[in-house]
């Protein structure tokens, strides 16, 4: 058991849709408010071990995300049991849990604490990280100041910084300029290339995927369809998407 760091167990996770912000926000005083229901994951299963690279398939709305978020911790299950075990650094949302008031050099602390990682080792790291996310003389001003793309390098720069024993990637996922895309790939190879680092990886690209990956899991509709061998995997992915 000690070898596996992700496992989902008949996992469902239930949206609700409401008509509109009005009514969401009544939905909180109200259980009569209408909504309709949607299953982004619907009874998922599966184990990831240690060291695994596992590449996540499907199209637009299959759940890859949502499965993704409930890693991290951004979304929790409507149904059934997650287990993550190990130090998780999440290239998605990567904005997600900045406090604006805070300068940049604060919030690398608060992610830090909030990624359960002891102050004395951010301190460490902090240097690092100023340097890595190269928006100057900013670091010292609140978030609330910086461009998208600043706070994207600033997200970028912990995430990959904090010696994390699973990497999630959203391909989806833009942190601006050529320049700076291209350092972070180099990045995301050199903590993948480590032992024992596990990947998860959602692309539409399958031959980066197969690059990378040696396991595949191919989600339809919220369920999963198939977990293979990378092969296998693309070969049902390219078929669902025709
Ligand atoms: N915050 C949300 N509120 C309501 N529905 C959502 C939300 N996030 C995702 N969904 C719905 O759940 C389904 C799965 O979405 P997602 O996990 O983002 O898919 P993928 O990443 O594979 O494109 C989609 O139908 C999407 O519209
Ligand atoms: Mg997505």
């Amino acid at each position: 058991m000690e070898d596996t760091v992700i496992k989902f167990e008949n996992v469902t996770k239930i949206y609700k849709l409401y008509k509109n912000d009005k009514q969401r926000l009544l939905s909180v005083f109200s259980k009569r408010v209408p909504y309709k229901e949607k299953k982004a994951t619907d009874n998922v299963s599966f184990e990831i071990k240690r060291g695994e690279s596992v590449a996540l398939f499907g199209k637009n709305g299959a759940g890859k995300s949502t499965i993704l978020k409930m890693i991290t911790g951004v979304a929790f299950p409507s149904g059934g049991e997650i287990m993550v075990n190990g130090r998780v650094s999440a290239l998605l949302e990567l904005t997600s849990g900045f406090d604006p008031e805070f300068t940049g050099r604060e919030n690398i602390f608060l992610k830090g604490r909030l990624s359960g990682i002891p102050e004395a080792e951010i301190k460490e790291l902090e240097g690092t990280i100023v340097d890595f996310a190269e928006i100057g003389e900013y670091i010292d001003q609140p978030v609330r100041t910086y461009s998208s793309g600043m706070k994207a390098r600033l997200g970028f720069a912990i995430n990959v910084n904090i010696n994390p024993e699973i990497l999630i990637v959203d391909e989806a996922l833009s942190v601006g300029d050529t320049a700076f895309k291209d350092k972070c790939l180099g990045k995301v190879n050199e903590i993948i290339e480590k032992d024992n680092v596990t990947l998860l990886f959602v692309t539409h690209a399958t031959a980066t995927a197969k690059q990378f990956c040696k396991r595949g899991i191919v989600m339809k509709n919220g369920k999963l369809v198939l977990d293979s061998d990378i092969d296998a995997a693309i070969k049902k992915y390219k078929r669902i998407v025709k």
